[in-house]
C-alpha cells in the first residue's frame, strides 16, 4: 500500500468479522510501529496492554460500556500513560549517556548536553510534591525568564499529562496506520470506564488509560456512513 492508500483505509469500523484472526506478527509489527512514534524527550513513558487472556478481554469489553467496536474486537490494546515512570527512564538514558562517555571519552560537548539534559533537565519537569508548591517555582521561573527572552513553558502535573497524553496518542495513531498498511482494521476508543479498566490490568495512580484500540477484520456495516471532514478552509489557516 501506498501512504495514500494506508491514510484512505484506516476508518474506524466498529463490527468486526467474528471469525477472521490477526496474525500474532501483525499485532507484534504494529505494537513495534507504535513504539517508534515521535514521543517528548524520547521519555517513551507509554505502555501498550495488548490483550491475551479471554477473561481479561471479557472484562475490558464491559469497561468499554459493551459497545460493539470493543464487542466485536479480535484484539485489543489499551495505550497507557506512565508520567510516573520518569525516574526509570531518566536511568535508562544515564546508562546510555555512561556507554557512549566510554566510547567517546569524557568531555564530548553532545555527550555532557545530554547528562545536562536527562540528569537536571528532566528532574525539574517531572519532579512533583504533590502540593504543587514545586509546579508553582517552574511556572514562576519560567515566567521571570519569560520576560527577556522566548522560553518552554514548564508548568506541573497537568502540563506533564498533556505531554504524556500527546505522546501515547502519536503511539496510537503509529499503530492503527501499521495495521491498516497490513489489512486490518481498527476503532480508538474513549468510551470506556478508565476507572474500572485500571482495577482490570492493575495499573497503579500514575498510570493513565490514554485510549483503547479495538482491532480486526472490518465488515461494511461496521463503517458508520462515509467519511466526512468539515471543509480544509476551516481548519487550514495559513498565516
Ligand atoms: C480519542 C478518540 C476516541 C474515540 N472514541 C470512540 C469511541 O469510544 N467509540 C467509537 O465508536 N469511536 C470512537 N472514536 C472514533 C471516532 O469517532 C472516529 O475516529 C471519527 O468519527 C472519525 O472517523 P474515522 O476514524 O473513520 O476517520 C474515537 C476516536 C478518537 C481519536
Amino acid at each position: 500500500m501506498t501512504f495514500d492508500n494506508i491514510i484512505e483505509f484506516r476508518r474506524s469500523n466498529r463490527k468486526f468479522e467474528p471469525e477472521a484472526h490477526i496474525p500474532a506478527e501483525v499485532m507484534e509489527k504494529a505494537l513495534k510501529h507504535a513504539s517508534l512514534a515521535p514521543n517528548s524527550s524520547n521519555m517513551q513513558l507509554w505502555e501498550f496492554h495488548w490483550i491475551n487472556s479471554d477473561q481479561i478481554k471479557e472484562q475490558v469489553v464491559k469497561g468499554c460500556l459493551n459497545q460493539s467496536a470493543a464487542r466485536t474486537a479480535q484484539e485489543m490494546v489499551v495505550f497507557v500513560t506512565r508520567r510516573d515512570l520518569w525516574r526509570r527512564r531518566v536511568a535508562w538514558h544515564k546508562s546510555l549517556i555512561d556507554q557512549d562517555e566510554k566510547k567517546l571519552g569524557i568531555g564530548v560537548k553532545s555527550i555532557k548536553m545530554r547528562r545536562l539534559y536527562y540528569q537536571k533537565l528532566m528532574p525539574i519537569s517531572y519532579i512533583n510534591d504533590g502540593l504543587g508548591i514545586f509546579g508553582l517555582y517552574r511556572r514562576l521561573l519560567s515566567f521571570s525568564i519569560g520576560l527577556f527572552r522566548p522560553i518552554y513553558r514548564a508548568a506541573g502535573h497537568a502540563q506533564q499529562r498533556i505531554t504524556v497524553h500527546k505522546s501515547c496518542a502519536l503511539a496510537a495513531e503509529n499503530f492503527m496506520l501499521s495495521m491498516a498498511s497490513q489489512d486490518f482494521h481498527t476503532c480508538p476508543m474513549e468510551g470506556f470506564d478508565a476507572k474500572r479498566i485500571k482495577k482490570i490490568l492493575k495499573l497503579p495512580r500514575g498510570a493513565e488509560i490514554n485510549m483503547i484500540i479495538s482491532c480486526g477484520k472490518g465488515t461494511d456495516s461496521g463503517f458508520w456512513g462515509p467519511r466526512r471532514r468539515v471543509p480544509m478552509d476551516e481548519v487550514v489557516i495559513k498565516h
